[in-house]
């Protein structure tokens, strides 16, 4: 049977040159170990030409299979880009799509969401008897009517089990790494301070004469504003940062110390439960979003800060992935793939200067820009025996491709029947 396999190329050409309806493969179904890592640059890569970043476990994945160079996500930010990811369609097909900040999800409580009418591979291979799991962040909407409906949910989306978060990692969730919420940009807040307190210290003091009830008033109006602000910065980490196991919340607001250990613990559970069955696991790493985190084992570790030492924390969590693979004899069977959501924020410097930002190698911009770094993504894949170790492919390429890859493989003809 293996023999009908066309030929080394033959995933190359699905993704390069999509599916030809002509095609059957009749073949054991492969496992699917896809990881998608969060605001890495292609620049952060060993593999991609990074001299000082030290990433062995991925670059394992370039020189064991194939490395696509000029791979492309459909949008330069996370929900968008992961709604086509998962679905193979454009955003603006799926609805998860906006302007600016309108483009992603930054609410638990967001009425929005993955429409349940849109399929993602995981729901196929679902249907086709795999075994599937999340494990790390979703960002595709939670619930529709209230808090417990769960409509957007991954465990309703083909992930029979979900350990993660089901909006992004953000500054917020950390407590002193600041807000994405910038009120100081809306509201000249100093300003109005600065006005409230003058007036009320010129009252006081008989230099002005300002009737008593506005003075009042405008002090009332300022103190609730200032409350309201400071009790929903406060509020924005038990709304947002929640850490889920299936349909539990299990920490709340989460906790990052040893996060991906435990995310890294969670994926190799679950693969070794599933070892008996085909399985396909996503892996969405928190990391290396801002704010920034690693564990005590991984800081100081790279020469480029805490980012560097995220980046290398996430290799060594590839390497605990595809070492589990290995221990469980399932290394020739499983399509292994890493890619990033869109390319590295650029921009992002603390206060104090340091980069907390990835790179993008020789492309111009980066997160949410139409610049062609906002789009540039590595794109690595392994399949030992199946497909060329060692093989560079310049064509253009998608990571919405993976989609028609995963129904092809995992044996669903929908694409030939709907
Ligand atoms: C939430 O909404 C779902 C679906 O509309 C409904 O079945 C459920 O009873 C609601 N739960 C609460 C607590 O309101
Ligand atoms: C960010 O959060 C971490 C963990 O809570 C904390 O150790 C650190 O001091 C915070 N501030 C900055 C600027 O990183
Ligand atoms: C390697 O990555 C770091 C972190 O993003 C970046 O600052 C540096 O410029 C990169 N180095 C090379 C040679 O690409």
């Amino acid at each position: 049977m293996r023999s009908r396999w066309p030929s080394p190329l033959a995933l190359v050409l699905v993704l390069v040159l999509g599916l030809d309806e002509t095609w059957s493969l009749d073949l054991d179904r492969p496992n699917f170990v896809l990881m998608m890592v969060d605001d890495l640059g292609m620049g952060d890569l060993g593999c991609y030409g990074n001299k000082t970043l030290r990433t062995p476990h991925i670059d394992s994945l370039a020189s064991d299979g194939v490395k696509l160079t000029h791979h492309i996500a459909a949008a330069p930010l996370c929900s968008p880009s992961r709604a086509a990811f998962q679905t193979g369609r454009y955003p603006v097909r799926t609805g998860v799509f906006g302007k600016g900040m309108g483009m992603v999800f930054i609410f638990n409580a967001a009425s929005g969401g993955l429409p349940q009418t849109e399929l993602t591979f995981a729901s196929i291979a679902q249907k086709q008897g795999y075994e599937t799991a999340l494990i790390g962040k979703w960002h595709l909407g939670l619930s529709c009517e209230n808090r417990s409906d769960h409509c957007h949910h991954p465990n309703k989306h083909g992930f029979k089990y979900f350990f993660g978060i089901p909006l992004t990692h953000l500054r917020d969730c950390l407590p002193g790494n600041g807000t994405v919420f910038k009120f100081h940009r809306y509201l000249p807040l100093k300003t109005l301070a600065a006005v409230v307190i003058s007036t009320v210290l010129f009252c006081c003091f008989g230099y002005l004469r300002v009737p008593r009830f506005l003075v009042i008033g405008a002090t009332l109006l300022a103190g609730f504003v200032a409350c309201f602000l400071a009790a929903f910065l406060l509020l924005v980490p038990y709304m947002n940062c929640v850490l889920m196991r299936d349909g539990e919340i299990v920490e709340q607001p989460f906790s990052t110390l040893n996060l991906n250990r435990r995310m890294t613990r969670e994926a190799v559970d679950f693969m070794e439960r599933s070892a008996e069955k085909p399985f396909l696991l996503l892996v969405t790493y928190l990391q290396v979003h801002t704010a920034l985190f690693a564990s005590v084992e991984f800081t100081g570790s790279s020469s480029h800060g805490l980012y560097g030492d995220a980046v290398q924390e996430v290799d060594w969590s590839v390497g605990q992935i595809l070492q589990t693979l290995e221990r469980l004899g399932l290394s020739q069977n499983t399509l292994v793939y890493l890619t990033s959501d869109h390319g590295a924020h650029v921009e992002e410097v603390l206060p104090s200067g340091e980069r907390h930002g990835g790179f993008n190698g020789i492309y111009k911009g980066g997160k949410s820009t139409n610049f062609e770094g906002g789009i540039r993504v590595p794109g690595l894949l392994r399949w030992p025996g199946k497909i060329p170790a060692g093989l560079e492919i310049d064509k253009p390429t998608s990571n919405m491709d993976v989609f028609p890859t995963v129904v092809q493989l995992s044996g669903h003809n929908c694409l030939r029947t709907e």
